[in-house]
């Protein structure tokens, strides 16, 4: 008895040792270096909605000017809105078809860069798009940390777009992004070497 009693508990502890593997998160320089333009999505894989929720928490980390947080994200998953989409990116739309989502990315106008009203130096509204641009490289970041690709896309037609998801003249709209999973491993273009972009005094 005493010797099955033993053989049950070492069976519990072998099999509790044998779950699912953990998830182990990929370290920041995997999602650096991993992080590609995405133009071929696995059409079968998906993505919740509470995983694009997650997804975007991440981007209220970014910082903004005075905090006013100037970006706002219109998500198209239901097939629809992303059929429709996919239509107002022009030639990106082979592109990523078979991302699952795709999100438009704005930006509040006379926020970032103002005060009180006025704008506070040269940039003006730029600083709004500035903003975005952090936002969004949160958002692409981030996604890489949880396995999924992206696309950011600045062919698209504003106008249509605006239409489509009822979005105010108040805010400029910036990029497309496709969200999804890789079908094939990107590349990695080329870049500048490091001392045609950088001067040190
Ligand atoms: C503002 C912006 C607009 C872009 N627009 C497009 C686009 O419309 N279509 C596309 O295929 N790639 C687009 N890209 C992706 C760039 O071509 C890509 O980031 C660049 O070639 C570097 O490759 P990597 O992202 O794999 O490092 C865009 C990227 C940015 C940041």
């Amino acid at each position: 008895m005493k010797k099955l009693l033993i053989f049950v508990l070492l069976a519990c502890v072998t099999l509790s040792c044998k779950q699912a593997p953990r998830q182990v998160a990929p370290s920041f320089e995997d999602v650096l270096s991993t992080r590609r333009s995405v133009r071929n999505y696995d059409a079968s894989k998906t993505i919740t909605e509470e995983e694009v929720r997650a997804l975007l928490t991440a981007t209220q980390e970014a910082p903004s000017w005075a905090n006013v947080e100037p970006t706002k994200y219109y998500v198209a998953m239901g097939e629809s809105n992303r059929a429709a989409l996919l239509e107002m990116i022009g030639g990106n739309k082979e592109r990523v078809c078979n991302a699952p989502v795709l999100i438009v990315s704005t930006f509040e106008r006379g926020k970032s860069g103002f005060f009180r009203g006025q704008q506070t130096n040269e940039i003006g509204d730029g600083w709004g798009a500035y903003d975005n641009g952090l936002s969004n490289a949160y958002l692409i970041l981030q996604a890489r940390a949880m396995g999924f690709d992206t696309l950011i896309m600045g062919m698209r037609n504003a106008d249509a777009i605006r239409a489509q998801f009822s979005i105010p003249d108040t805010e400029t709209i910036m990029a497309v992004i496709a969200l999804g999973y890789r079908a094939q491993e990107p590349n990695r273009p080329e870049r500048r070497p490091l001392d045609d972009i950088v001067s040190f005094f």
